[in-house]
């Protein structure tokens, strides 16, 4: 991206705004370089009046067609309607970079100008905090450029990892779906905490260090979470005590099995998105 690319958000929704952020955050664009339309103009307005960017209502959408990057951000319900909208203003020397869930770029090239550059990714909600976890996979025109194109989008809101697409529904089993494991543990923590005696704002605080901590450990020692488990988990000790307890009740295997079979809900609700069949 170049200081006279512009970025065109179709959706101004969460994860619109958690990439308009980063981006202005990190410096990689200016507010002049970023568009956005949003079918509800009071949102249009809130993301004018926080960010300086431009604004469009749908009909209006005048700088979509000078867009460098037009980067798909409704729901994935609202591709055939948006498409309605905005299709005949899209040019087949834009990159499209779509985050709909589940939508494969087979789908989306079918509806797109023939010869459309296009990359899809899948982030997680931690991009409203700068930390997502994102994959991304090309279409069939996308070429290494429009490749680092959308890595330096995507690295405005934390970490991008590529992946060949059929392994879409495993990141979304994994990295989409993740955050929400994580607070089950984190719930898991604050009550047993509480239920050892603590108050639970002191449960609270401990909980979010030791989650925040123990992944700061992981992504700076790089070495195996075996490893480091072992590390602190001596012989006759309070947290071998506590892994037993968790081996008792087949965690691993629980967390393991989480992710497989949110792998496979993902690939029959991108079946359903796709072909509109079970
Ligand atoms: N949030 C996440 O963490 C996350 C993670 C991975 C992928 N995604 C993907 O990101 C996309 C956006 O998710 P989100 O959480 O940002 O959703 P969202 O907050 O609901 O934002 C979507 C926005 O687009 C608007 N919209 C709908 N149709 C439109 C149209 N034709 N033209 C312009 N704007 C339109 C919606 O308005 P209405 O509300 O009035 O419909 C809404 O304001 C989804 O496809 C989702 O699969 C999100």
């Amino acid at each position: 991206m170049n200081k006279d690319s512009l970025i065109y958000f179709l959706g101004g929704g969460a994860m619109a705004e958690a990439l308009i952020k980063g981006l202005l955050e990190k410096k990689v664009m200016s507010p002049e370089q970023i568009g956005v339309t949003d079918i509800r103009p009071d949102r249009c307005h809130e993301l004018r009046e926080k960010y300086a960017i431009i604004t469009e209502y749908p009909q209006k959408a005048e700088h979509l067609m000078k867009a460098d990057i037009v980067v798909l951000a409704f729901k994935p319900k609202d591709l055939d309607s948006a498409m309605d909208a905005y299709g005949r203003d899209l040019r087949s020397k834009q990159l499209v970079i779509s985050v709909l869930a589940g939508v494969t770029t087979q789908r989306l090239e079918e509806l797109l100008p023939a010869g459309t550059p296009l990359v899809r990714a899948m982030p997680n909600t931690a991009a409203a905090v700068g930390l997502s976890a994102t994959a991304i996979c090309g279409g069939k025109q996308a070429q290494e450029a429009h490749l680092a194109a959308a890595e330096a989008l995507f690295a405005a809101t934390g970490i991008v990892q590529r992946v060949a697409e059929p392994l879409m529904d495993a990141v979304t089993g994994l990295s989409g779906s993740g955050p929400a494991y994580v607070y089950l543990l984190a719930e898991a923590m604050l009550a047993g905490g509480v239920a050892a005696g603590l108050d639970l704002n002191t449960a609270r605080a401990l909980t979010e260090q030791t989650l925040l901590g123990a992944a700061h450990m992981l992504q700076a020692s790089r070495r195996p979470p075996e490893e480091l488990r072992k590390q602190v988990s001596s012989p006759g000790g309070t947290t071998l005590a506590g892994l037993e307890a968790l081996a008792e009740y087949h965690f691993a295997e629980a967390v393991q099995e989480a992710i497989l079979r949110a792998t496979r809900r993902s690939q029959t609700l991108s079946k359903i998105v796709t072909t509109g069949t079970n």
